[in-house]
């Protein structure tokens, strides 16, 4: 078992993590605890968990973006007061990002604040939304609109949860691994281009949790080094919302960042430095993992959407590039007509 001890969060990683969730709840002595689930992961994940805890009550939501929202908060909250839940219950969330985030929101919220619990269960929750303390719900159509940030108690990850996740899933936490690797560190970005076996796979993922804990524990509340972390995230956005509103089956969080970081790759070239042969190699990867976006990119919608981006200041577009490999620029802009040409780049390939 391999673990992260910082001040206000401990993570441990591997495949005893559970054991050692058992050990912590008893010396805790936590007056009730709740496992949030959704359908899913009621299925495939509480029968792994189960076996390790005694007097739980269980707390299920449907699955799916559409409701980390206000009426499941309010359900979890009804419920904590019906079983009579006080400042000393603890939450442990098991699931993908959207149980983390809204069962982290609900337990920061509940009697002013209760300790939570992650137990990530999607590659994307283990690398990336489990950990940082971004907690929150979505109101109407405006994603994460209210919530806060605090961190959970602890992270328990054990990679056994991602053996029932779809291809397609781990794809999408799969763009969040490669980013980190592309912002931070050239030797984890080379190894996952070498990479398949299980093992080693699951070396690189603490690598990749190594990376986001470093830069949110610099950067809390995202003053500057957790800017970089939105690298692929300004063009990838936008293409995630316009797939959304054009596309039956619309493309996932990771496979629209994808395509944004093969684009902002493209832009970090020309303004940037970074080198020709660094892009291509990044273009490969993605190309050769991700389905390539079949419709027609439009730049000026998609310019559009990019200018009522939350991370923008002085009304210009925010970017996050790279200088090369490994190291990141936060704060760039640059003209409307290289963002044209980044997508035509993309959607020539
Ligand atoms: N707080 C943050 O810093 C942060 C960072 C990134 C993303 N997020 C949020 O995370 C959410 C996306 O997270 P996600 O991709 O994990 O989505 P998700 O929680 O919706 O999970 C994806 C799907 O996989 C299913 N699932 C989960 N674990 C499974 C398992 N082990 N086996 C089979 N099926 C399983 C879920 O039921 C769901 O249908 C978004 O709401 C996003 O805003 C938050
Ligand atoms: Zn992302």
């Amino acid at each position: 078992m391999k673990e992260i001890i910082q001040k206000d969060f401990e993570i441990y990683f591997g495949s005893e993590v559970l054991e050692k969730l058992a050990e912590i709840l008893i010396n805790k002595e936590y007056s009730k605890i709740f496992v949030l689930v959704d359908n899913n992961t009621k299925i495939h994940c509480w029968p792994i968990l189960s076996p390790y805890l005694v007097n739980v009550q269980l707390i299920e939501i449907e699955a799916g973006e559409s409701h980390k929202n206000l009426q499941n908060a309010e359900k979890i909250w009804t419920k904590l007061q019906h079983y009579k839940a006080d400042k000393h219950a603890v939450i442990i969330n098991l699931g993908g990002g959207v149980i983390s985030d809204l069962g982290g929101f609900v337990a920061a919220t509940y009697k002013r604040g209760i300790d939570f619990i992650n137990i990530p269960t999607t590659l994307l929750g283990m690398v990336d939304a489990s950990i940082g303390g971004k907690l929150g719900i979505d109101l109407h159509a405006f994603k994460n609109a209210v919530g806060v940030i605090k961190n959970p108690k602890y992270i328990f990850i054990d990679p056994i949860f991602l053996n029932t996740l779809s291809a397609a899933e781990k794809r999408n936490g799969l763009a969040e691994v490669c980013k980190h690797a592309l912002i931070d560190d050239k030797s984890l970005f080379e190894k996952l281009q070498l990479t398949e076996n299980k093992e080693t796979l699951d070396t690189l993922l603490f690598h990749s949790i190594k990376i986001k804990v470093k830069i949110v524990k610099k950067d809390p509340f995202e003053k500057d080094l957790r800017k970089t972390l939105n690298f692929g995230h300004t063009i990838g956005h936008a293409i995630e919302t316009y797939s959304l509103k054009n596309d039956s089956n619309p493309l996932k969080h990771g496979e629209a960042i994808a395509i944004g970081m093969i684009c902002e790759a493209y832009i970090s070239v020309a303004i940037q430095g970074l080198a020709n042969n660094e892009l291509k190699k990044i273009s490969q990867y993605f190309i050769d993992r991700f389905p390539k976006y079949k419709g027609k990119l439009p730049a000026q919608e998609l310019i559009e959407y990019m200018r009522n981006d939350k991370k923008n200041e002085e009304g210009f577009i925010n970017f996050t590039l790279l200088k090369k490999i490994g190291k990141a620029k936060i704060n760039c802009h640059c003209h409307d007509e290289l963002i044209a040409k980044s997508l035509d780049y993309y959607q020539h390939l």
